[in-house]
């Protein structure tokens, strides 16, 4: 009895979404549609994440990733990542305080050394004054990239055994994911990608490996809160089998 209570539970556990990441793309085709700018598409993409953050609170959603530059966005014209920067302070400096009283915590991941003075101060201060809030973590990875993390976390780890604090042969994935961006937040149930293409383009790669991967035609600043309760909906319909067999998962056999 309390096995199938457990195998119940368990199975309930695998289908609940409580993390989701989203890589937020097509802002640039978004603005070129409608003749304006590249950065006019980014600010409208600024609109996306404050629609979104709402209604990942509303469908009780723990822990929201979002991506919103990589290692490879470096690559951009000069003045495209200027802006980007600016908009980003500016954005911090805005939606936190709304945030904060929304009960959101928020966390920035990503490679800080690349970024700009101005934006480092006000990713510190938004993160004191949200520090207490638990109602949803709220991750945006800036100067993020999947190979960067797992390269960072390796050099932690090396230094550990260097240091003696831990032998080679007692090194495990626990490990690493305990050195990773996400430690601590789980790895996502859910990752979606707007803007057409079916690709993680670096993402985070440690984290998302049974991770439900959802691709949508929608540019970014489209994005609704309806199409992502049907993301969220039709989860529940997948079966998440992490390598075992349909049988084994639906507790038809043990
Ligand atoms: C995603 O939108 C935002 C960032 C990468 C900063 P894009 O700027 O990549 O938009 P598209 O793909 O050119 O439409
Ligand atoms: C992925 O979008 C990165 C972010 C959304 C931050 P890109 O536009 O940079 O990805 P690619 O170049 O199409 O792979
Ligand atoms: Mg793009």
């Amino acid at each position: 009895m309390a096995d199938q209570a457990d195998k119940t539970s368990q199975q309930h556990e695998t289908l609940v979404v409580r993390h989701v990441a989203i890589v937020m793309d097509g802002n640039g085709r978004w603005a070129k549609k409608r003749k304006l700018p590249r950065h006019a598409g980014h600010k409208a993409g600024v609109n996306a994440v404050r629609r979104t953050v709402e209604a990942c609170v509303e469908l009780g959603i723990r822990t929201l990733t979002l991506f919103a530059f990589s290692s490879e966005n470096w690559g951009r014209p000069r003045e495209e990542i200027q802006k980007l920067m600016a908009l980003f302070v500016e954005a911090l400096n805005k939606q936190v305080p709304e945030l904060n009283e929304q009960g959101v915590r928020l966390t920035i991941i990503g490679d800080r050394e690349q970024l700009p003075a101005d934006l480092v101060r006000q990713i510190e201060e938004s993160e004191a004054m949200t520090a207490d809030n638990d109602r949803l973590n709220l991750v945006v990875a800036v100067a993020y990239g999947g190979r960067w993390d797992i390269v960072n976390a390796c050099k932690c780890l090396a230094r550990q055994v260097a240091d003696g604090e831990l032998s080679v042969e007692d090194l495990d994935e626990s490990h690493l994911t305990a050195q990773m961006q996400l430690a601590g937040l789980g790895d996502p149930d859910l990752f979606i990608r707007t803007g057409g293409a079916s690709r993680i383009s670096n993402f985070l790669l440690w984290n998302l490996a049974y991770t439900e991967l959802y691709f949508s035609e929608s540019l970014w600043p489209d994005f609704e809160q309806k199409e992502l309760e049907a993301m969220v909906g039709s989860f529940h319909e997948r079966e998440r089998r992490y390598g075992k067999t349909s049988e084994q998962v639906s507790g038809d056999h043990a």
